[in-house]
Parts: structure tokens; sequence; C-alpha cells
């Protein structure tokens, strides 16, 4: 047992990419949107399942900053699940003392659904249980863009040395600076890529590719690979003492 209270060694932060909303709603012959409206009715679940599993954080990617090459349609219809998503479990997530968070680049987003996320945060700020973390136009590469354009302006205003750049420097900029690294990554649908998401902070991270469609997840599945995390070994870099 890990001396934090933690059960089995477990993962302390998990990210999950919610992948293959669209071919579940295509296996059955509805539209996409259909998926995405099974798969956000997934996350509950989740969430809830957390504390049980000794997991403090939870990051899950809902949408990319490539995701904006889908038709307008699809696009449009994405945005109005997330306004929804959170006017509807806004209450319930504050009851299970989640503490939510959003990352991306929040100005890209129209207003009404960034006034939302920022209506959530701030009444979900006291909560100390479950860090909910939702990537709502994310990209890693985008993040390390926009921490770069942050930190270089610390350089250039005088309120940071160049020479003291070091590995610690960088993720005080990043959207995810209060955040631990993820510990397990976990990829639904069959697709072993990464698809810019926490490009700098899973340097070390464990990783999960599973064939399950996201809006076919359950919290069985979820411990599962959670307690197979536990058998792992990681070295970073080092040897086994
Ligand atoms: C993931 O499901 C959700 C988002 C990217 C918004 P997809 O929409 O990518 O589903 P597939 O990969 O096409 O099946
Ligand atoms: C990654 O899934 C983004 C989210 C799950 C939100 P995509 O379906 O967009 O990724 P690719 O296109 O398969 O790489
Ligand atoms: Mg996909």
């Amino acid at each position: 047992m890990p001396d934090d209270g933690r059960q089995f060694g477990g993962p302390r932060h998990v990210a999950i990419i919610m992948d293959g909303n669209g071919r579940w709603a295509e296996s059955r012959g509805r539209p996409r949107l259909f998926g995405h409206h099974a798969g956000a009715r997934r996350v509950r679940e989740v969430v809830q399942a957390c504390p049980d599993l000794g997991v403090e954080y939870l990051t899950i990617f809902a949408f990319s900053t490539e995701n904006w090459k889908r038709t307008q349609k699809e696009v449009a219809g994405l945005m109005s699940l997330f306004r929804s998503y959170i006017r509807k479990e806004a209450k319930d997530l504050r009851d299970h003392n989640v503490r939510v968070r959003f990352i991306g680049d929040r100005p890209g987003l129209d207003i009404k659904l960034q006034n939302l996320m920022d209506e959530l945060e701030e009444m979900t700020a006291e909560c100390d249980g479950t860090n909910l973390t939702i990537a709502i136009n994310y990209g890693g590469r985008d993040e390390v863009a926009r921490a770069t354009k942050r930190l270089a302006r610390d350089v250039a205003e005088g309120r940071l040395d160049p020479e003291a750049i070091d590995v610690e420097t960088l993720p005080r900029y990043l959207d995810t600076r209060v955040l631990p690294d993820p510990d397990l990554v976990i990829r639904t649908s069959g697709e072993a890529r990464i698809s810019n998401f926490l490009l700098w902070q899973s340097a070390y991270a464990e990783y999960e590719f599973i064939d399950t469609l996201w809006p076919d997840f359950t919290h069985e599945i979820f411990a599962d690979l959670v307690a197979s995390y536990a058998g792992r070994d990681r070295r970073f870099g080092g040897v086994k003492a």
C-alpha cells in the first residue's frame, strides 16, 4: 500500500481519450451525434468510480484543437452538448464533491460555453473530492505554444531569467499547472495514438489502448485497467532496486 492511502499502488491521475462515439453510432445506423450523447452519459459513472479506486485526478479529452475540421453540424452539436452537459451535471458534480477544471484554449470557444465553464469551476472550487479536468479545444502542441508565449513575455519583461529555465519551468505555464502528471492514459476504440493529448505531461505515463468504444465503457472496465496498472513496473529511466 502506498502511504498516501491509494489502493493497490493504483494511479493517482488517470487521463482518458474518450474515442469511438462516431463508430458506435454508425454501427447502429444512427447519426454521429447520437454517439456523442451516449458517450457523455458514460462520464458520470466513471467520475463516481474514482474515490473507491483511489483515483484523485481524472482528466478527460472531450474536444481537440483538430476536431474543428469536422462538419459544421457535428461541431455545433458537440458545442451544444457541452453546454447542456454542464447545465445538467453541475449540481450533481458539486453534490459528489467533484472539483471541475477545464483545460484548452478557452477564448476559441463561444462565449456562452465559456461562461458556463467559468461558472462550473467557481461553483465547485471548494470541493475537495475527485479533481475532474475536462479538455475542450485542447491540443498538447497548442498548449505548449500558448505556455511558451507567456514564458517569453515574462522573459521580455524581466520577470524570468532565461538562464534559470529548466524542466520545472514550462509546466508552471501549462494549462495543467496545478495537476500532477498523469500516471495512466487510457484510449478507447482501438486506436493506438495519442492525438495531441497531454504531450508534455505524459512523458512517463503508462498507456492502455483498449478496443471498447467509449459509449460502451463501464466502471468495471475502468476498475480492471486501474488494477492492471498496479502490476506495472515503472522505472522512469532507472533500474529496479
Ligand atoms: C470521440 O469520438 C469524441 C470526439 C472526438 C469529440 P469520435 O467522434 O472521434 O468517434 P470515432 O473515432 O469517429 O468513432
Ligand atoms: C481524439 O480523438 C480527441 C478526443 C477524443 C476528443 P479523435 O478521434 O479526434 O482523434 P483521431 O482523429 O483519431 O486522431
Ligand atoms: Mg475518433
